[in-house]
């Protein structure tokens, strides 16, 4: 089965395609600028997609028997393009969906409600992923701040999260796109504790052997922070969301899914602060 992986770049799309080349797949990864991609694995084809370029889409879309979406998150009419994809996905019977844990508690802004109506109202077998927050983010957007400065400072107060490891949700993910039995499932996908900001910053402050600190910020000033740094209002609105959810709970609670479904236990925090620790040691290293 072909399988088209949007998004195959970024944090969750390299360890889907990761995964699915692991079981033999045979696998699109999109881009919009493919040619500039990393080394794929055996069976991995690069193919350009542009949520905003729709001359793109057929060539990506044909023989495309399973997809994998990444929204288009940043697009500023994106809550129409996953409908308007799955229309054109001719070849497709099976999608799997990137969403957000808490997506129903969401503002309409952060665009998760529109992509999931859409799937479901697609006539297609669909599966939509609800990951909570990543362990990347500490070693991607969350990057600079505490490699340059040492601290991390986000509107998210102490709320306990049950940050997860994308390899993880690419794990979960290859088998909803490969395998029966996940057609008309919302999987919660959730590392396997719950640790506040605080003590994911303390368990990386530990691995890299520097100080680091996570500050709460107040969620107005974030958003007077993000507002200065040019950052659209739409994008604030949903972050504003996000980050309620996780002040109020939302994001705390553990799941067997990563278990159930492949047939390991999460990856822990502190391994994945361990097998990265380099880091957030100095200003000299990248992301990861
Ligand atoms: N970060 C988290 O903790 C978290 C948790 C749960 C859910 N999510 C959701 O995950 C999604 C991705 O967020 P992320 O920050 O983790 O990003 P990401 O997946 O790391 O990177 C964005 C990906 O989208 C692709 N992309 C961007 N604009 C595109 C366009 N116009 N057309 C086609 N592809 C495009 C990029 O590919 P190219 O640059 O190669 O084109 C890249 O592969 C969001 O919807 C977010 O809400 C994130």
């Amino acid at each position: 089965m072909a399988i088209l992986v949007i998004g195959a770049t970024g944090k969750t799309g390299r360890p889907v395609v990761d995964a699915l080349a692991a079981r033999g797949a045979k696998v699109a990864a999109a881009s919009r600028n493919p040619e500039a991609g990393r080394e794929l694995p055996d069976g991995v084809t690069p193919v350009r997609f542009d949520w905003a370029d729709r001359t793109t889409w057929t060539s990506a879309l044909e023989g495309a028997e399973a997809l994998y979406i990444v929204g288009p998150y940043a697009h500023p009419t994106g809550e129409r393009l996953v409908a308007d994809l799955l229309a054109e996905a001719h070849d497709t019977h099976r999608v799997v969906l990137l969403s957000v844990i808490g997506a129903e508690l969401l503002p309409v802004e952060a665009m998760m409600a529109h992509w999931e109506r859409a799937v479901r109202a697609s006539g297609k077998e669909w599966t939509i992923l609800h990951p909570n927050w990543f362990f990347q983010n500490f070693g991607t957007g969350f990057l600079p701040s505490l490699r340059d400065r040492g601290v991390l400072q986000l509107p998210a107060g102490d709320a306990p999260v049950s940050f997860v490891d994308t390899r993880d949700i690419g794990e979960v993910a290859a088998a909803a796109l490969t395998e029966d039995g996940y057609a008309g499932q919302v999987l919660t996908i959730t590392g396997p504790d719950s640790l506040s900001h605080g003590e994911a910053v303390a368990m990386l402050s530990e691995a890299s052997g520097r100080p680091l600190a996570y500050k709460p910020v107040e969620p107005e000033q974030a958003e007077a922070n993000s507002r200065a740094a040019g950052v659209s209002e739409r994008t604030i609105i949903a972050q504003r969301g996000l980050f309620q959810v996780i002040r109020d709970g939302g994001n705390a609670p553990v799941t067997d899914v990563v278990q159930r479904v492949t047939g390991h236990a999460p990856r822990s925090f502190a391994q994945y602060a361990a097998e990265h620790a380099d880091l957030w040691r100095d200003a000299t290293n990248s992301t990861n």
